[in-house]
């Protein structure tokens, strides 16, 4: 069985008799104890390996390896040994990491093929081995859309120089099993590379309506999408939405994505909202210059939702799950929204617009009412890169996690620690809530000073319905301008859609 992500690695899986050429990786743990595979190497190059892992201290502990360039006695181009520790401790996001850290050591070493013998002593469950390949396949990924000339040899920069990995092999017990799990790790890694794409592509290239039909090109995997316009937005009196749009000289979008995985069974869907601006200018409260480019990467959340719905359609997934992202770019113009506007939101309330740069608070709540209204859903759960405040509070480690309901909070902070797209939970609450009480409508756009991830998610409460269980993950310090990890060494992270995948899979999908 074969697998290709899109312009990715192609990854296979094999007995551990197959034969193997390029890169051989083998493993050992604490000790050290090399693995059968890796014994019979040792044999097979009269005890080169373990005399190279003598000479360099190697112990079997994780991050410890050994690199054989031509060794002798073995077909194969180079042999690298790989320390893991104790592999009986391993959590599936160990197995992750590991499979990260294997494929970032394969980029810079110059050969087509890398051949995996992954085992241990304890077997590597097939669910393990999927987690380990998701991990290799996640790492591999690079967004080189716009470089032109190809890299030079020896470029300094390994990672960089690694077009010439054309496939993994990954050497198991049982190469079937391991294949047959492969199945829903492989739709997450092309969920999670169409997520990373989107977030790094740049403004003037993708804008609402390029976004939107991005989106639309998932009804290839039988996924219902409609796209909404800025007539029907009108129509729906999406005014909030449509202010923030307004400066624009495109117009604004929402695209809504229907999986239907459960039937009528499945009873009402779980939602998932994303902020989708396009490029964040502030408008005419304009952000200073420095660092505004990183505003490309304000849709990461309505990246993240289509993302997740390639996912759930590609993995056919049992659930009816329905994606919805608002599309707009915030603009500075002769036509944009002025400080003082007070506009009327699709629920009926007013809103008076202090800062034009607290926009992704009003797309969402025109989308969070259409959510409830048109689909009475299960849960609604919107993603947005809201605040620069969630960064202050919590770093760029976790997400922020508000919600108006313990079970979904717990469930979404115990999906957060099993895939490492880590949550953290804020409070809200009614004395926050008063942060912001407006003089002149309803209530106003932004808090104030202090707390602003929380205003920020008091604003959203408001255009939630008593009884809808609801969910803002605020990923402005997660889903871009991201820190390295064994998995990701792309801008885009791809945050949330593993998370939600995880959440999915144990708590809304039919068994
Ligand atoms: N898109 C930004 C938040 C953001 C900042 C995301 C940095 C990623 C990195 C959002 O629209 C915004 O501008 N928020 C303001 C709100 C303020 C005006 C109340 C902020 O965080 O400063
Ligand atoms: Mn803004
Ligand atoms: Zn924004």
């Amino acid at each position: 069985m074969e697998f290709v992500v899109t312009d990715q690695t192609a990854m296979s899986f094999a007995s551990k008799t197959a034969p193997a050429d390029g890169v051989v990786v083998v493993f050992a743990e604490e000790g050290p104890k090399l693995t059968p595979t890796a014994q019979d190497l040792d044999k097979k190059s009269k005890g080169l390996l373990s005399r190279a892992a003598e000479i360099t201290g190697f112990k079997g502990k994780k991050e410890q390896t050994v690199d054989l360039l031509a060794p002798q006695g073995l077909k194969f181009a180079r042999l690298v040994l790989v320390g893991m520790n104790k592999a009986s401790a391993y959590s599936p996001e160990d197995w992750l990491n590991l499979g990260g850290a294997v494929r970032g050591m394969l980029s810079g070493k110059e050969a087509p093929a890398a051949h995996i013998f992954l085992e241990t002593a304890g077997g590597v469950a097939p669910a393990d081995i999927a987690s380990f390949a998701l991990g290799a396949l996640l790492r591999g990924y690079k967004f080189k859309k716009y470089k032109t000339k190809t890299r030079k040899k020896n470029d300094a920069a390994a990672e960089t120089n690694d077009r010439t990995l054309k496939k993994i092999v990954i050497h198991c017990a049982d190469p079937k099993a391991a294949g047959q799990a492969f199945a829903p790790a492989r739709a997450l890694a092309e969920g999670v590379t169409l997520a990373r794409d989107l977030v790094n592509e740049p403004a003037n290239v993708l804008g609402p309506a390029e976004f939107a039909t991005r989106a639309k090109g998932l009804s290839k995997l039988g996924v219902q999408v409609d796209v909404l316009g800025p007539k029907a937005l009108q129509k729906l009196r999406m005014n909030a939405l449509l202010a923030v749009g307004q400066g624009s000289a495109r117009p604004s979008h929402v695209a809504v994505m229907q999986w239907k995985g459960a039937g009528t069974r499945g009873g009402e869907p779980i939602v998932i909202v994303g902020k989708g601006v396009t490029f964040d200018t502030g408008g005419i409260s304009l952000k200073p210059a420095a660092g505004m480019e990183e505003m490309k990467g304000d849709m990461a959340g309505a990246a993240c939702v289509v993302g997740l719905m390639h996912e759930l359609a590609a993995r056919k997934a049992k659930v009816n799950a329905v994606g919805i992202i608002g599309l707009v770019e915030n603009m500075p113009s002769g036509s944009a929204q002025r400080p003082g506007d007070v506009v009327t939101a699709m629920s009926g309330q007013t809103i008076e617009v202090l800062n034009t740069d607290a926009e992704g608070r009003m797309v969402l709540a025109d989308c969070l009412w259409y959510a409830q209204n048109r689909f009475k859903p299960k849960a609604v759960i919107n993603l947005a890169t809201l605040t620069g405040a969630v960064m202050v509070a919590l770093g760029k480690e976790h997400a922020g996690l508000f919600s108006n309901n313990d079970e979904l909070a717990n469930q979404l902070t115990a999906a957060g620690s099993a895939t490492g797209e880590k949550l953290w939970r804020l409070p809200l609450g009614p004395k926050y809530d008063k942060m912001i009480d407006s003089k002149v409508a309803d209530m106003k756009n932004t808090g104030g000073k202090w707390g602003g991830s929380i205003s920020a998610a008091q604003f959203l409460q408001r255009f939630i319905k008593e009884g809808t269980p609801w969910a803002h993950l605020d990923i402005a310090g997660t889903a871009m301008s991201s820190v390295d990890s064994e998995i990701n060494r792309s801008w885009g992270s791809g945050f949330g859609v593993r998370l939600l995948d995880r959440l999915i899979a144990d708590h809304y999908e039919r068994r």
